[in-house]
């Protein structure tokens, strides 16, 4: 394919083939998945966005969008000779509605820009997570990131407030106008948000912004049985409307302390730890919480515990959570990202802990995760003795052990990571034959001929 008539709608140096471009936007983080793209173009525009897909159309050649790059399922790789949409130019911060509190962005605007934005403001963008420095809007919008502060905010779902989109029919749309109520028939703008790039191409969004948290307070738990996470979350959670509430085993500590050269954060050292944010308004906040540490303390739940006194504090204790993917990159983890509806955790956790167990007694396992929602990261981290290729197989294999079980406890084989191509094998885990032949039917309307992101979600 000649990608040369490319520039008569985009520029000739936003227009890349060069290998360096490739090895760089051809893919997210999931590293081991082979690459193959033919070009990777910048657009600026809607415009340019527009001809891109009339183009792919008309020389039946497939579009990749592409964000920050940090996805973790594989749903921006390039592998089959497609064009890789980088909006890493489509980054400008364009309009704020005091009145709505609403902020209308492009699609390559870092999701730590818009924080800082917000802030500015006096306001609050609530969606965060540890790849803030360097994920797009445009991509968490894709993937309907989720993140820390769930438990309290929801996901990227409930921020966007209208979405401009090019279909792969190269049609614009914009979805639902800022509109808080809105009862009009099919809320497209929510079939787009999570929809992994696979019906169009997400040109521009309104994001609503929020009042931000009085005093945010963390708390660090030494948990020394499983079943005490659960039960120091319903214990909390009576109380409080709570920020965050993460779970993390001693293993993922090892491995941060290591990287960052921090010291324990805790004189007992246990299987599991909690960490927990609060708004600490007043005096009888942190009163009502030391009260349910100590009661926990003495059902056993926990033995021993920290409370930040400054945002320093908070930040340390932060780190021993949010460092994990970095701490442990070095060998190649595979992800795992799962869910279930939060009363059945403790028993999912039990259960995820046998098969573990008993079917990785020889890989390292590191867990943590957004528990208070639900949501549990498996990392298995690759003994030096197995080639990248041996290490997958042997993951595929408890794959569908795991996903089993998944599927008997009504969760999902993908929380917030996405389905992209690494989870696609097992999507009929978590959705019935019907909602995949709909799914399918959908993408055809949007996408009739299957230049969008193809073979990601299924195929
Ligand atoms: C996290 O919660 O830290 C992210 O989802 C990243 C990961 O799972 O590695
Ligand atoms: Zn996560």
């Amino acid at each position: 394919m000649n990608v040369d008539s490319l520039t008569q709608f985009i520029e000739n140096d936003r227009v890349k083939t060069d290998a360096e471009s490739f090895e760089t936007y051809g893919k997210d983080w999931t590293k081991h998945i082979a690459i193959n793209p033919i070009a990777i173009v910048f657009p600026k525009t809607t415009k340019e966005v527009i001809s891109l897909v009339n183009w792919a159309r008309q020389n039946k050649v497939a579009l990749v969008p592409s964000g920050g790059r940090t996805g973790l399922s594989g749903a921006a790789t390039a592998s089959n000779r497609e064009i890789v949409v980088s909006f890493e130019k489509m980054n400008r911060i364009l309009n704020f509605n005091e009145f709505d509190q609403c902020v209308t962005v492009e699609p390559g605007v870092i999701t730590e820009t818009l924080q800082n934005y917000a802030k500015d403001k006096g306001l609050l963008f609530p969606v965060d997570f540890a790849s803030r420095g360097s994920s797009q809007i445009g991509g968490n919008i894709a993937t309907n990131a989720g993140g820390i502060n769930v438990v309290r905010y929801g996901l990227i779902r409930q921020w966007v407030t209208s979405l401009e989109v090019v279909t792969g029919e190269g049609k614009v749309m914009q979805l639902n106008k800022s509109l808080v109520k809105n009862a009009s028939g099919y809320d497209l703008r929510q079939l787009f948000i999570g929809s992994e790039g696979t019906l169009g191409f997400i040109t521009q969004a309104e994001i609503a912004f929020t009042r931000p948290p009085e005093n945010p307070t963390v708390l660090l738990f030494a948990v020394p049985e499983l079943d005490g996470v659960m039960k120091i979350y319903h214990a909390f959670k009576k109380r409080f409307s709570l920020l965050a509430f993460e779970m993390f085993t001693d293993v993922a500590k090892n491995y941060v302390m290591r990287h960052t050269g921090q010291g324990e954060p805790l004189e007992e050292s246990t299987p599991y730890y909690v960490i927990i944010e609060i708004d600490n308004t007043s005096e009888t906040e942190i009163e009502a919480a030391m009260e349910i540490f100590e009661s926990s303390m003495e059902n056993g739940w926990l033995v021993d515990g920290t409370v930040s006194q400054s945002a320093q504090q908070s930040q340390d204790l932060w780190r021993l959570r949010e460092d994990i993917t970095e701490a442990t990159s070095a060998w190649e983890p595979y992800k795992n990202d799962v869910s279930v509806r939060i009363s059945k955790v403790p028993e999912f956790l039990t259960s995820v802990d046998q098969v573990l167990k008993s079917e990785y007694p020889d890989f390292e396992t590191v867990w943590f995760g957004h528990i208070g929602d639900g949501n549990l990261h498996i990392n298995i981290l690759k003994p030096a003795n197995l080639t990248s290729e041996e290490f997958i197989k042997s993951c595929h294999r408890v794959d569908e052990i795991l996903f089993e079980k998944i599927e008997s406890f009504g969760g999902s084989v993908s929380a917030e990571h996405g389905v992209g191509l690494t989870k696609k094998p097992y999507l009929h885990h978590t959705r019935s034959p019907e909602e995949i032949t709909y799914m399918k039917a959908i993408k055809a309307i949007f996408d009739p001929d299957g230049i969008m992101n193809p073979g990601k979600i299924f195929d």
